[in-house]
């Protein structure tokens, strides 16, 4: 049996990268997935795709820093499907800018992109989504460590691993399950060109893809999987395990 046949899937940021192989991954299970990005021709490109190969796909441009267009993409995907079960808060931007140049304008982007969106959908979809119902946040492995210069972006993703089990505490009472992702190196850009150094830094010998975030959502998303909540799922190929010592 198909678990997701015509279940609501709304994917923020699936107009391309790991947002688009989400979107693609619930639409082969025959969910109605809605699509939430600022990048108009992209997302129109794959609604018109999944939609034309027999699939249900709809585009709705959405600016997830927005709160009105926020309502107004819960509003739409209910009247369309009639129900929400499933929000992915995926939009996410990855700026790094030195920490003394980094203004409160450049901070309040990838903080309002990254984290308000996430309270925001998820406080919509919340109010109409039913029992059984589920929400996934994507995280980065960048909450729990770093490089120089990632501050905003770091902060933005350790505020969504931290959001995602008072989020699964507040939302229990209606039986939402809340849980997020962390990934690691995920390529979204030319796979083949990745070195065979990138390669070897993982204890998994090769570099993520976006399918490797897709299957986990099918997981954390599958109603037999309902013990699990506020959890947040490392996946990196080994990398934040991996001992460095320089010599
Ligand atoms: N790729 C990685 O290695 C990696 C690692 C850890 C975490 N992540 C997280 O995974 C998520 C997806 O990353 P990705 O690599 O696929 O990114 P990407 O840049 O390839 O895609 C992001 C999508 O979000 C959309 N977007 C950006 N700002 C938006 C806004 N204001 N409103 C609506 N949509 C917006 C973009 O148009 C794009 O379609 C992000 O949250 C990112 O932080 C990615």
């Amino acid at each position: 049996m198909n678990d997701f046949k015509g279940k609501t899937v709304i994917v923020t940021g699936g107009a391309s990268g790991i947002g688009k192989s989400i979107a693609e991954s619930f639409a082969r299970k025959e969910a109605n997935v809605v699509i939430a990005d600022i990048d108009e021709m992209k997302g129109k490109q794959i609604e018109e795709h999944l939609n034309q190969t027999g699939l249900n796909c709809l585009f709705i441009r959405t600016d997830v820093k927005n709160e009105t267009e926020i309502k107004e993409l819960i509003t739409k995907s209910f009247e369309s499907f009639g129900a929400i079960d499933i929000l992915i808060n995926n939009a996410g931007i990855s700026k790094f800018h030195s920490f003394f140049d980094l203004s409160v304008d450049m901070w309040d982007e990838v903080i309002n992109t990254n984290l308000r969106s996430v309270f925001l959908c998820s406080r919509e979809a919340a109010k109409l989504m039913k029992q059984g119902s589920c929400i996934i946040n994507l995280s980065s492995t960048r909450a729990v460590m770093s490089e120089s210069g990632t501050e905003a972006y770091s902060a933005s993703k350790g505020g969504i691993a931290a959001i995602t089990h008072a989020l699964a505490s507040t939302l229990s009472e209606k039986g939402i399950r809340v849980n997020c992702i962390s990934p690691g190196w995920i390529e979204t850009g030319d796979y083949e060109s990745l070195r065979e150094i990138d390669h070897k830094q993982h204890f998994s010998n090769r570099v993520g893809k976006p399918e490797d975030i897709a299957r986990t959502c099918l997981f954390l998303a599958h109603p037999k999987n309902d013990f699990i909540t506020g959890e947040n799922i490392t996946v990196d190929g080994g990398m934040t395990r991996k001992m460095i010592y320089e010599e």
